[in-house]
């Protein structure tokens, strides 16, 4: 992780948290997850990467707003990253937790998020 992205990861919360409550923003999210796990991304990971983050670089490594227009191969590529960003720790950025640190993933929603992905991936599989 490079210093300058977590800088612009940094500001594009700052600009995210201003512009108030994006509940817009968030209802744009029109990949299907069951409502726990998209309660925890909507706190800890939509404000970075979707439509509204300023923060191309993140939005560049993930857009859950044009998530559900990929290929399924796609989809399970996307899924793979997160998986592994958030199960290694990487997500959110450390230097955003340094500042926000209630921002951080607690042990039960990386394991919701990591058995929501590896299940979700498996579906994809399957489907043609
Ligand atoms: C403070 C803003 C911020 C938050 C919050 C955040 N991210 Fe990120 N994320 C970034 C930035 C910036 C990058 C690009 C990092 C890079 O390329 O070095 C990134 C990249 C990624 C990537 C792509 C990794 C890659 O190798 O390109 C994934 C997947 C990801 N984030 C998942 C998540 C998940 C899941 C959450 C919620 C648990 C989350 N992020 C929360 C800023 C954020």
């Amino acid at each position: 992780m490079k210093k300058l992205s977590l800088l612009f990861a940094f500001v594009a919360v700052a600009i995210a948290s201003q512009a108030g409550g994006n509940n817009d923003e968030e209802s744009k999210i029109t990949y299907p997850m069951p409502q726990k796990v998209k309660a925890v991304m909507e706190s800890k990971c939509f404000e970075c990467h979707n439509d509204a983050g300023r923060s191309d670089k993140a939005k560049k490594g993930l857009n859950f707003s044009t998530l559900d227009g990929f290929t399924n191969i796609e989809k399970i590529a996307t899924l793979s990253e997160v998986k592994k960003e958030v199960s290694e720790g990487e997500m959110p950025p450390q230097k955003f937790l340094e500042k926000h640190p209630e921002a951080a993933l607690t042990p039960d929603e990386t394991k919701l998020l990591v058995d929501w992905v590896q299940k979700e991936s498996k579906a994809l599989l399957k489907k043609k």
